[in-house]
């Protein structure tokens, strides 16, 4: 497993360290994880042989079913907390899965090394600026015909869903996504065919899933 460097601000997967260990029973009960996740994965169109990154892949629920679904896609999944990654390594045991530590802003890969790049509730963990660096870091790591499907909070498409969003705009940096911001900030990172694909409502809020092309 890789290691990251030179970590700023960091948001872990609940907020705070001591609740990690909460983190999967919590998506799975109380946020219908599975339904979105396997909602990414279709949209994503994946096919044999293409590498995927997982982006803040956390305990790596998604990018185990990823490899579930597509075992001969070659998967790998990067994160910024060394202690989630224990998790996600400890639950794919016997998988053929890549486990990295590296931050959004600083990915540790080449130019041009993947198909397709899929991120899960990891963008509202980034201050504005680093949600647009990873934008940036993703177009960068994508291939010329790569692309990217973000699963993350979004804008309310009703009154009912803006009113959850009052509460949880307040929280880790969820401001950004609720005012209807990822999609400009894919495509100012230099993605073409930037779309809302679907959304959900959960009881955190409104989700989207947000697709791009690297090639236009
Ligand atoms: C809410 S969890 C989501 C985990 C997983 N993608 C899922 O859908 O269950 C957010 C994850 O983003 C990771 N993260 C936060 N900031 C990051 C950064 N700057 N670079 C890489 N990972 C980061 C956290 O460590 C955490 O595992």
């Amino acid at each position: 497993m890789r290691q990251a460097s030179g970590k700023k601000r960091y948001i872990p997967a609940l907020s705070f360290r001591w609740l990690t260990p909460l983190y999967d029973p919590l998506l799975k009960w109380v946020m219908r994880e599975e339904t979105f996740k396997q909602r990414l994965i279709q949209h994503a169109n994946i096919r044999p042989g293409m590498k995927v990154l997982d982006l803040g892949c956390g305990t790596g629920t998604l990018t185990i079913m990823l490899k579930k679904i597509h075992p001969n896609a070659q998967v790998t999944g990067v994160d910024g907390d060394p202690d989630v990654l224990k998790i996600a390594l400890d639950k794919s045991r016997g998988s053929d899965i890549q486990w990295d530590e590296g931050l959004a802003s600083s990915l540790p890969y080449p130019d041009s090394t993947f198909d397709r790049v899929v991120t899960s509730l990891v963008i509202h963990h980034l201050i504005t600026d680093d949600k647009r660096l990873a934008f940036k870091e993703i177009h960068r790591v994508l291939k010329p015909d790569g692309e990217l499907y973000v699963l993350d909070f979004g804008a309310p498409h009703s009154s009912t869903t803006r009113f959850m969003t009052t509460y949880m705009r307040r929280l880790e940096e969820t401001a950004d996504n609720f005012d209807g911001l990822i999609p400009r900030f894919v495509a100012e990172a230099g993605f073409g065919s930037v779309k809302e694909a679907e959304n959900f409502v959960t009881v955190f809020g409104p989700l989207s899933i947000i697709q791009a092309m690297k090639g236009t």
